[in-house]
Order: C-alpha cells, then structure tokens, then sequence
C-alpha cells in the first residue's frame, strides 16, 4: 500500500465524527492516519477521546486572537509542523477564510449533517421536520470559502419518521455520519475518489 495520508482533524466539541475516523485508521488496511487532532475551543470533549487513544492534540483558542488572521495564522503554524495531506474538519465551528483555504488546494473537506444543498448551516434537523422533509442525511464535500457550497463527495440517506424530534432525527443521521467520513477518507487514500482544482472526480465505485 501506498504512504498513508496523514489526517489532521479539526474540531469544536465532543468529536464523535473525530472518534469514527480514528476508530477506522486502526484497520490496518486503511489508507490513512489521524497525524492531529486541533480544536478552536480548549475544552472541547474530543481532545481528552483523541489523547486517550494516543494522538497528538493541540488547541488554537480562537477567542486568543484579536482578528480571524491572526487565529488562522495560528492554526497554519500548528498544521504546518506536522505533515498533513487532508484536513477534515469534524465539527469545527469557524469558518476558515478564502486566504486559509487557499494554503490547502483539494485538501480540505467536512461533513455536514444534512442533504447538501439542503439545509446549509445550523439547526439542520428542525428545519428539515418542520419542512416536512421526507428524507434526510449527511454529506462530506470539498471545503470552499462559501459555507456548506463545495462540491459533493459521498452522502448518505435516512428516512424522517412520522412523530420524529430533532434529537431523534440526529441520532439517525449521526450513525451515518460515522459510517460516511470513514469511507470518503478511504476512497480519497485508495485513490478511486480524486480532489482536483476545487473538483471531486469519482474513479470507480
Ligand atoms: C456533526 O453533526 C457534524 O456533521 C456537524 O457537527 C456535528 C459534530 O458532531 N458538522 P461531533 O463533534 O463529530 O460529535
């Protein structure tokens, strides 16, 4: 197998998507490995998960900086001392600069709990049970300076039930969450999913 892609994850708060990519690497035939954990928040539950299971941790607090510059600048330091090929942004709640993404062309992806383009931003759940919306899920895509905009790279689908809350719906979409993040960082270290010039190219199925 080829070098694995060396992950740096960036996240906000309890990590469970974090955890599911972490759970995966140990597959020894996975293509890739969580090199980092970063978080904005130094409290964030996730950092103690990660740390527990013997990955680096860092925290780039971004209430320490005095311009969204300056906390990227911090954040690029930190990324750039380690070799990162992809980061995955797994709840992280700030939104990274035109500037920032700029640094890492086709290497920067998220996931996001609903059916892109639906629902872009917070409070996905209730929007879409208030709507009516018959189906939900999550995807992973391409990070680009507009919000939840880039292109799509796998999603996956679950029904909204009749009687359904928003924590309920949650939950549902979270499992697949867990199951989504590990198979588009496979396809994208096995190569059969290419990132190219802010594109997502789909090799084989
Ligand atoms: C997930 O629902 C993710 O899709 C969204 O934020 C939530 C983070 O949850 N971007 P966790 O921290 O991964 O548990």
């Amino acid at each position: 197998m080829a070098a694995k892609l060396n992950l740096a994850v960036l996240i906000s708060g309890r990590g469970s998507n974090m955890q599911a990519l972490i759970e995966a690497c140990k597959a020894d035939d996975f293509p890739a490995r969580v090199a980092l954990v970063l978080s904005n928040r130094p409290d964030a539950g996730g950092l103690q998960i990660a740390q527990d299971a013997g990955i680096q941790t860092a925290s780039v607090d971004h209430k320490a900086y005095d311009s969204k510059a300056a906390f990227e600048g911090a954040l690029q330091d930190v990324l750039s001392s380690h070799e990162i090929d992809l980061i995955c942004l797994a709840g992280f709640m700030r939104l990274l600069s035109a500037d920032f993404i700029g640094r890492w062309p086709d290497q920067i992806i998220n996931i996001h709990p609903s059916l892109l383009p639906a629902y872009k931003g917070l409070d996905t759940h209730a929007r879409a049970i208030a709507d009516g919306a018959v189906e939900a899920g999550c995807t992973v895509h391409v990070v680009i300076p507009e919000m939840d905009a880039g292109p799509v790279i796998l999603q996956k689908k679950v029904p909204v039930l009749a009687g359904d809350t928003p924590d309920a719906l949650a939950a549902r979409v979270l499992a697949q969450e867990h199951a989504a993040y590990p198979e588009a960082v496979r396809a994208i270290g096995d190569g059969r999913i290419r990132l190219v010039d802010g594109s997502v190219k789909i090799l084989e199925e």
